[in-house]
């Protein structure tokens, strides 16, 4: 078959929603669209573990301390699915990991900021976690086999997560005074930084268009923030209180709410490595990768050790 013949047939594989497998023939370009977005959505979810590991040994009691242990290994979790997915392209998993480390790869901005209190720990679990539920339930409908079956799972999780969230916002929210100006401060500090986890917006986003005819992306960026927004107004106004933007308001005629314009400088800054906690964060995994190591050793030592035991059976049968 020619080239053109089998992008031909790739694009009405993806046209007609079936789904393109790891063996099937696919452009070298969608190819390393998929290794970009899943590893970086990989990383995202393992350095993601950082800021909220930090507040584990300070819950404020064993139901909190249970669920948040919990939520953390989901978020390992969701990692190690996503690097088997982007293995399935024909990269190696230390090639991947070398280039988060080496600070070659990114991540998601958002866990470049710091968690100052335990109601940031509800901020995450309702604003982050419910951003990336936005951000996930639609590519559990694209193209790539392998990635849209990971999210299946992983956003059963993840609306776990966003429910332990705003549950922990709610209690702090029907507490004592001090409670309430505490969550109040945790949404004033992570509102902005979960509207830019949608991306920038559409006519600043470079992959976008290609994404979407590939079937990788459904839903724009700004469509997405927009969802999101209209989604959580309601519940800072149901926990009584404020998202930090004045021009926040419902519009009528178009049912959604307006919002007032986002930092893109900030966002851009904390990309490129100058977030409040990048450097910490990207330490703090290298160490954990380093001590690490006997453990992969271990593993792989005794794997050989049964796939021998397994071959010297076969001989004597
Ligand atoms: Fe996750
Ligand atoms: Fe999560």
């Amino acid at each position: 078959m020619s080239r053109e013949r089998m992008e031909e047939y790739f694009q009405a594989t993806i046209d007609a929603d079936q789904k393109i497998e790891p063996k099937d023939w696919m452009p070298d370009a969608y190819r390393k669209t998929l290794i970009r977005q899943i590893s970086q959505h990989a990383h995202s979810e393992i350095v993601g573990m950082l800021p909220e590991g930090n507040w584990i040994t300070r819950a404020p009691n064993l139901r909190r301390k249970a669920a948040l242990l919990a939520k953390v290994q989901d978020e390992a979790g969701h990692g190690l699915y996503l690097y088997s997915a982007c293995e399935t392209l024909g990269v190696e998993r230390e090639e991947l990991l070398d280039q988060l480390h080496s600070g070659q790869a990114k991540y998601s901005s958002i866990f470049n900021y710091p968690t100052l209190t335990w109601a940031d720990i509800g901020a995450i679990g309702w604003l982050v976690d419910g951003a990336a539920i936005m951000n996930q339930v639609p590519l559990c409908r694209c193209s790539y086999g392998p990635y849209a079956r990971a999210m299946v799972r992983i956003c059963k999780e993840e609306s776990f997560h966003q429910r332990q969230g705003y549950e922990i916002m709610l209690t702090l929210c029907r507490g004592s005074d001090e409670q309430k100006a505490m969550a109040q401060d945790a949404l004033n500090r992570w509102w902005w930084p979960a509207l830019m986890m949608f991306g920038p917006n559409d006519k600043e986003s470079t992959h976008s268009e290609q994404s979407m005819k590939w079937r990788i992306k459904r839903i724009s960026n700004d469509e997405l923030r927009q969802r999101f927004v209209d989604m959580t107004v309601p519940q800072a106004d149901f926990l009584g209180i404020q998202v930090p933007d004045p021009d926040m308001k419902w519009n009528e005629s178009t049912g959604h709410y307006d919002f007032g314009p986002i930092n893109w400088d900030e966002f851009w800054n904390v990309v490129k490595g100058n977030g409040p906690c990048n450097r910490e964060r990207l330490k703090a995994r290298v160490q954990a990768h380093e001590e690490g190591s006997w453990v992969r050793e271990a593993a792989m030592a005794y794997a050989e050790k049964r796939k021998q035991r397994a071959e010297e059976r076969a001989r004597v049968a």
